[in-house]
């Protein structure tokens, strides 16, 4: 016979009630923090504590326990399961959390702790909070076959929901093994720790039993190779603590919902030009062949200098990321002089596409600044795709209702003129800086085709040939790639001195406060994937 506790009082009740959270949340998370510690990691809860404002953390279902009778878990159901969930405030702002428990199960996802995070879920988009998840799991929970599956498969349904609606943010903290990793995929942001995270559909054991490739954890899916070639990740965190802060800063930026307000900051803007922005004018090389650092510009641009760099390792030909002006988010997308000479190629094209439509979908005004020589060309681009996967970020700009303000510091030709933010694709205010080289190509690649006859002319005349090039490459530089013809045509609004373009773009993102912009009626587009 069991003993019955006397639970007849309030005071017992009450009682009990620490009794059991002790039971089901104190001591399980001191063995936690034994585990994980030993292991330079923090517990799920740690976590948590270190994101969200201090003792703001409220966390729901504590209590919850799996049903699970086979392979004996029948006798080992501890409470809360794999995963802590609630919701907790960032800067003073809501936001929904979930965090896998690796020293329960691994971390696994069963019935229940998909239940949880598929609660939580739902409570973020119905609330119209972020929701931020926390990665540290060995995937579907073996022991529970399908059950483990089902409830992916509802976790991706709801990530899907919310895309859009709410900012989805996940930060891995461990392995991501199976189909755990297309919850993160669905989501808008990827953060991932340097040599402790890992993401992979198969592992190293499989990939070498079925293709004979030998590979480490680490080269097939670590935070480096996700940050710098595949492009999954968005940002390479030194350690847990650098992971986190760079999830709070990012939130900084964003909206509660797609249909909030954006986070508004005093700003003490200047709207009298500065020695700062006056450095500027001296940004563009006079040669046009002589790259210059595109950040630069960012920097004298934004509030303070403070640019959120996104996917500064993948694709660097492209600079995206978050700043501010007057104190209001605006996401900045740069061709960047210094890689590649800032051409276009697929990889480029998607990372600034797919920041397009998440700037697009949350109402974050997009300034465009644009320095491209062109697609790049290659065997390799064409095969895989620059048509299809290029036409992304046609698609994306042609599509965006949001406040779109694009300036031209240097060459914007052919093409990719056209893709970067073009009056055409539906930009409000476009400016050129009088460095701006606007053209179907550029002077040396136009004089091969147009003055062909006359080269072979002088090379007969035994005249200098690279003089006779040049004269003509700048004749047609001066005539047909000058700015100002662009402004004659009205394809560009205007143009400015460099040292004018932090408080032009202000103005025109001021005008632009109020803007209403619909597309058509549909059930959606279809983007080319
Ligand atoms: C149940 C699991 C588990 C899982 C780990 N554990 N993964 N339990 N289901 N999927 C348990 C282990 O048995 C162990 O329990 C504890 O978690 C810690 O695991 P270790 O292996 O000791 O840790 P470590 O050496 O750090 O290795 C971590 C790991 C490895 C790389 C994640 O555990 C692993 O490879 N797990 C299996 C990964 C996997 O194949 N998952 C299924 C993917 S398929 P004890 O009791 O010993 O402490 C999938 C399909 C989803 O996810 C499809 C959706 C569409």
């Amino acid at each position: 016979m069991t003993d019955t506790p006397d639970l007849s009082t309030t005071a017992a009740k009450i009682a009990d009630l620490r009794a059991r959270f002790t039971d089901a949340v104190v001591e399980p998370e001191k063995i936690a923090q034994q585990k994980q510690h030993a292991k330079g990691k923090m517990t799920a809860r740690e976590r948590i504590e270190l994101l969200v404002d201090n003792g703001s953390f409220v966390e729901f279902d504590e209590y919850v326990r799996h049903r699970t009778t086979s392979f004996g878990m029948d006798r080992n159901r501890p409470y809360g399961d794999s995963v802590v969930t609630g919701v907790a405030t960032i800067h003073g702002r809501t936001v929904a959390v979930y965090s896998q428990d690796f020293t329960t199960f691994g971390g696994s996802l069963g019935e229940v702790a998909g239940d949880k995070i598929i609660k939580v879920m739902e409570y973020a988009l119905q609330g119209g909070m972020p929701i931020i998840g926390i990665l540290d799991s060995g995937g579907a929970r073996i022991q529970e076959g399908v059950l483990a599956l089902s409830k992916y498969g509802e976790i991706f349904r709801c990530n899907t929901r919310s895309s859009g609606v709410i900012p989805q943010i996940s930060i891995i903290m461990g392995p991501a093994a199976g189909g755990a990793v297309y919850g993160p995929a669905l989501t808008d942001f990827v953060i991932m720790v340097d040599k402790t995270s890992q993401m992979f559909v198969t592992g190293p054991d499989v990939i070498k039993t079925v293709t004979g490739e030998d590979v480490g954890m680490e080269e097939l899916g670590g935070a480096y190779t996700h940050n710098t070639r595949s492009g999954v990740a968005h940002y390479l965190a030194d350690d847990e603590d650098d992971a986190l802060d760079y999830a709070r800063t990012l939130l900084s930026y964003l909206p509660d919902n797609n249909m909030a307000e954006l986070p508004a900051y005093d700003s003490a803007f200047e709207f009298e030009t500065t020695d700062a922005d006056r450095m500027l004018d001296t940004l563009i090389p006079d040669s046009a062949n002589q790259p210059y650092d595109m950040k630069t510009a960012i920097e004298h641009i934004v509030d303070d200098g403070d640019f959120l760099e996104v996917q500064p390792l993948f694709a660097p030909n492209i600079l995206i990321g978050f700043g501010r002006v007057e104190g209001r988010s605006v996401g900045i997308i740069a061709n960047q002089p210094s890689q590649m000479a800032g051409t276009l190629n697929i990889e480029a094209g998607e990372k600034a596409s797919r920041f397009v439509r998440f700037c697009d979908a949350f109402s974050i005004p997009i300034v465009t600044l644009v320095d491209v020589p062109g697609y790049l060309p290659g065997t390799d681009q064409e095969w895989t795709g620059v048509i299809r996967r290029g036409a992304k970020l046609i698609y994306a700009y042609a599509e965006a209702t949001v406040p779109l303000v694009t300036v031209i510091l240097r060459k914007a030709y052919g093409g990719a003129y056209i893709v970067m933010g073009s009056k055409q694709l539906g930009a409000d205010v476009n400016l050129a800086w009088p460095t701006a080289e606007i053209a179907v190509m550029g002077g040396q690649g136009a004089v091969n085709i147009l003055y062909r006859n006359e080269i072979k002319r002088a090379e007969e005349a035994g005249e200098d040939v690279a003089a006779v090039r040049t004269r003509l490459a700048n004749e047609y530089t001066y005539s047909v790639t000058s700015p100002f013809l662009a402004a004659e045509r009205g394809e560009i609004d205007g143009i400015i001195e460099p040292a004018a373009s932090r408080v032009a773009i202000a103005k025109a993102l001021r005008s632009l406060r109020g803007k209403r912009s619909e597309l058509p009626p549909k059930k959606h587009g279809n983007i080319p994937l």
